[in-house]
């Protein structure tokens, strides 16, 4: 970053009033005593104004400002001492990072953190919006931690993540959980402090929650989940606007951080003894599209491929994006580890385009034959929705004959859920449940053929694992992955979790793989 850019990296941006949505002026116990109705109609008399899918879709034209000082008030750095949080994360590894940065906050400010939602005085549900089971499952968290929230008033609950973004949810939440203290967006984490600090102090439901994207802010602090294995965001948001997906609305546009920014991160976490950074954004590879000079995901990985740290991945990359200088610079191996995940979503290019995936089965499979050649041990994997508005028996053959083509080994699979704001909840949800959940059975068969296929493949042959910790199932026994994600257990002493090591696979299964330990002293690069 040069010093003008440095100097434009001004004050973290106040709060702009016109985005702020007030809480109204009502006490928890006035709420409970209210009908909905009233409720609502309180709610829209006053200030309040939900999120809005609509406003969201308007992107900005002007540049995104980069924030490097983030601070917390040393009044709000004691706020939490004696108290505890806890953070449920629902949805993808953005979620997840976001929640290490939320914890960080919040250990900045005197919390300490607990798995008991008894035990806890703050309680965040980072929730995920991407299909309706995954708000499902939020609205049923909600429901059990009422009798909690009854019986400790000081309690403070707050809905973050993606579904806050959404005006449907919050106004649920208004309508039918008013004991919640707290809801802010995805462009709010940075507010934490600020808003924590008024739900405690303040009697209403705090809601905050800006439509449009925000800035990106440096220097947050994080508490990560572990200490091998690290999430380094490179890029914020999504422009695809694939028709059924919600993202591009609930996380802004793209944004891409500076490649100063991410070295110096990565490099940290190389210095603090990490084996392997995954790069994450929603579409990962667009990075560098917004930033002011030429510079792209295979430019960022070359430079990134020079710090010394064993295993690098990035996910998810979507094919319309997958350029040649990202396939050079991956062909190029060493830490850049050759497995990608890359997101087809059905094999019918007539699916495709009504999808707005913007490339075709034809296309998909040219970019797959170029990764091959220039990296022939390549694992792909992907993403694939059945079920999609007017989906026929032959367009989903497509996508059925199009795993066994490319040979993917393993795959996400999903039934189509219509997203409202998204073009395609416009369009009716024609094809019928039970003949959704045949063609995403028959799907899954295949998948897991294919899985249990690649797995055998493994039989005899000896792979690096970097060791994670006991296996969930049997603590005697060690797991962790390959280069390939493949999951191995494994019999081996504790001390060795944490490091790269050699395993002899002995037995193959669909899903994983058994082996016994082959180097125990020594750590393989
Ligand atoms: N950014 C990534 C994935 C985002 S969400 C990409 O573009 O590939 C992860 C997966 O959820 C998607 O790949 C898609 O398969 C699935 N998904 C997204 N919206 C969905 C919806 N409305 N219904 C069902 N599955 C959906
Ligand atoms: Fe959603 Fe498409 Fe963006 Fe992926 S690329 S996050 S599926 S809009
Ligand atoms: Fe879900 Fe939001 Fe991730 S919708 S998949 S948590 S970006």
């Amino acid at each position: 970053m040069n010093e003008q850019q440095r100097k434009q990296a001004n004050q973290i941006k106040q709060v702009d009033p016109s985005d702020i949505k007030s809480a109204p002026e009502e006490n928890l116990e006035r709420l409970k005593n209210m009908d909905s109705d009233e409720m609502i109609d309180k709610y829209f008399q006053t200030t309040y104004e939900p999120p809005n899918l609509k406003k969201a879709k308007k992107r900005l034209k002007k540049d995104v400002d980069i924030h490097y000082d983030f601070s917390i008030s040393k009044e709000l750095q004691q706020i939490g001492k004696g108290k505890k949080f806890l953070i449920r994360t629902y949805g993808c590894q953005m979620n997840e990072h976001d929640t290490e940065i939320m914890a960080g906050i919040l250990s900045d400010m005197g919390y300490e953190t607990t798995d008991d939602t008894n035990e806890a005085d703050v309680i965040l549900l980072n929730t995920c919006a991407i299909r309706e089971n995954a708000e499902n499952k939020v609205f049923g968290e909600i429901g059990h931690l009422k009798p909690l929230k009854l019986e400790k008033p000081d309690l403070i609950i707050g809905v973050c993540g993606c579904m806050s973004q959404e005006e449907s949810v919050v106004n649920r939440i208004l309508k039918k959980h008013p004991f919640i203290d707290l809801i802010f967006g995805t462009h709010n984490i940075h507010r934490l402090p600020a808003l924590i600090e008024e739900a405690m102090f303040g009697k209403e439901m705090v809601v905050e929650v800006w439509s449009k994207e925000g800035d990106i802010i440096e220097n947050l602090p994080k508490v990560r989940k572990g200490k091998i294995k690290g999430w380094v965001n490179i890029m914020y948001g999504c422009d695809k606007f694939c028709t059924y997906c919600i993202v591009p609305y609930t996380r802004g546009k793209e944004r891409s951080r500076l490649p100063e920014d991410i070295i110096q991160e990565v490099r940290q976490l190389a210095a603090a003894g990490y084996k392997e950074i995954t790069l994450l954004g929603q579409n990962v590879n667009a990075y560098g599209k917004d930033l002011e000079f030429q510079y792209g995901l295979g430019d960022l990985m070359d430079e990134i491929s020079k710090i010394d740290i064993p295993r690098i991945r990035f996910t998810t990359s979507h094919p319309r994006d997958f350029d040649d200088r990202l396939i050079e610079v991956l062909a190029k191996g060493g830490n850049l580890l050759d497995h990608i995940h890359l997101p087809v979503q059905s094999g019918s290019s007539e699916v495709l385009r009504v999808m707005a995936r913007r490339y075709t089965r034809e296309s998909y499979l040219e970019l797959v034959k170029k990764i091959r050649t220039a990296m022939p041990n390549a694992t792909l994997t992907t993403d694939i929705i059945v079920g999609f508005p007017n989906e026929t028996d032959e367009q989903f053959e497509e996508t059925m004959t199009l795993m066994e083509e490319v040979g993917f080994e393993s795959a996400y699979t999903f039934i189509y859920s219509p997203r409202e704001g998204t073009p395609a909840a416009r369009w009716e949800d024609n094809i019928p449940m039970e003949v959704k959940k045949e063609r995403l059975q028959r799907l899954n068969a295949l998948v897991n053929k294919q899985s249990a296929e690649a797995m055998k493949k493994y039989q005899g042959q000896t792979v690096k694992v970097l060791v994670e910790g006991e296996s969930k199932k049997d603590p005697e026994v060690l797991s962790g992955y390959t280069e390939r994600n493949k999951l191995v257990n494994f019999r081996g002493p504790k001390s060795i979790i944490g490091e790269i090591v050699e395993v002899k696979i002995t037995n193959t299964k669909t899903w994983t793989l058994d082996g016994e330990l082959v180097h125990e002293a020594a750590e393989v690069k």
